[in-house]
């Protein structure tokens, strides 16, 4: 059989006016995934930060025990009972305890480091517990950083906001605080984010960053888009600042992480269309694969969640990453 997607994969239809192929993905469906050791692409950090360095009243410990696999307990399904109880997926932790002034999070990092555009998707449930950053971001450095961050002390009942943020010269200039510069924005979601799963999005092109909740769009950011390499991370944190993630939590706190999938161009050369990509342009088109959007809320956890929380993956299919480095 011939394989499909050897030109990339597309957000919108190549026929649209407005669309973007992307040749490498890396999908990862943490609702089935039980040993993190395994080749997924993705590493558990450790790491300490100091309080000096942290720029809040706690430094931050990054701990592998902090960051754990929950899958479901029935392989065939997407929804339903977890091994170790609760919600499944990955589990970040921000604990209540703190060791040497620091306070014990998680964090993982994504393998390909020279992500450079892309369409990056998280089906995620936040923490209702006060005191932490929840956050999704793909990073080069302190100015170049685009950020999709969900502060749980500012979850009540008249307020649910996901902070979408680019870092940039300007946010390092004002002591990396990027709250008064033109690329943040404290954006009001019409829903909980720690009562289900969602899919946070963000669309990074030449030029222009698009947010999106469950497909639907939010905003757009246009200045200090970043143009150069850098990689994917999620992590759960807390440094106890006042102004940003508060805490300590009062008890230990979860984000948990139904899947990651993301569709990309990398400045390397690892990972890279088919072989089978060739021809003019119209031929070229025909072997890309349109990615397709999630517009309900993925919610494992939810009366239809067999339905809704079986999303799409590439990567499950028959012949349809050729070329493509696969994980896991
Ligand atoms: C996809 O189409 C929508 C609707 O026209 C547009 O707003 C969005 O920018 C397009 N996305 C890309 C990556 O071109
Ligand atoms: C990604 O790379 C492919 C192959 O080089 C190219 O055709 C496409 O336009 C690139 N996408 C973006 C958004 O730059
Ligand atoms: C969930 O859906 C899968 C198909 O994707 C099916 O095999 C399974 O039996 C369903 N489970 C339940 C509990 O309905
Ligand atoms: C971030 O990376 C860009 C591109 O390499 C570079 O121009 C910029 O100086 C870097 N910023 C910091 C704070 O290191
Ligand atoms: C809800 O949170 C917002 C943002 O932190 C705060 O301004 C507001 O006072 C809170 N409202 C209630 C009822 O707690």
């Amino acid at each position: 059989a011939r394989a499909d997607c050897e030109c990339g994969y597309s957000v919108n239809s190549t026929t649209d006016a407005r669309h973007a192929v992307f040749t490498n993905l890396h999908e990862t469906d943490f609702l089935h995934i039980s040993d993190l050791e395994d080749d997924i692409g993705w590493q558990r950090q450790e790491y300490n930060v100091t309080q000096e360095e942290s720029r809040g009243p706690f430094g931050k410990a990054a701990r592998v025990d902090n960051v754990l696999a929950n899958p479901l307990l029935n392989e065939w399904d997407w929804a339903g009972d977890s091994v170790g109880g609760g919600d499944a997926g990955l589990q970040l932790w921000v604990r209540e305890r703190t060791t040497d002034g620091m306070i014990e999070m998680g964090e993982i990092v994504a393998e390909p480091t020279d992500v450079r555009f892309g369409s990056f998707r998280v089906g995620m449930k936040v923490t209702g517990v006060p005191g932490t950053c929840g956050a999704f971001f793909w990073f080069r450095n302190d100015s170049q950083e685009i950020d999709m961050e969900f502060l749980s002390r500012q979850l009540n009942e008249s307020s649910s906001p996901v902070n979408l943020v680019l870092q940039s010269p300007d946010s390092v200039a004002a002591g990396y605080d990027a709250s008064d510069t033109p690329t943040f924005s404290l954006y009001p979601l019409d829903f909980r984010p720690d009562e289900l799963f969602h899919e946070y999005r963000f669309d990074w092109l030449d030029g222009i960053v698009s947010f999106y909740a469950d497909g639907v769009w939010l905003q757009d950011m246009t200045v200090a888009t970043p143009d150069s390499p850098g990689y994917l991370v999620l992590n759960h944190w807390s440094n106890g600042d006042p102004g940003w993630s508060g805490g300590p939590p009062e008890r230990d706190a979860l984000l948990t992480v139904s899947y990651v999938k993301y569709y990309f161009n990398t400045t390397g050369d690892e990972g890279d269309q088919g072989d089978g990509c060739g021809g003019d342009a119209d031929e070229v088109a025909e072997k890309v694969c349109r990615i397709p959007d999630q517009t309900v809320a993925p919610d494992p956890s939810g009366p239809d969640g067999n339905e809704t929380a079986r999303t799409y993956f590439f990567s499950m299919r028959e012949d349809m990453t050729p070329g493509q480095k696969h994980y896991g």
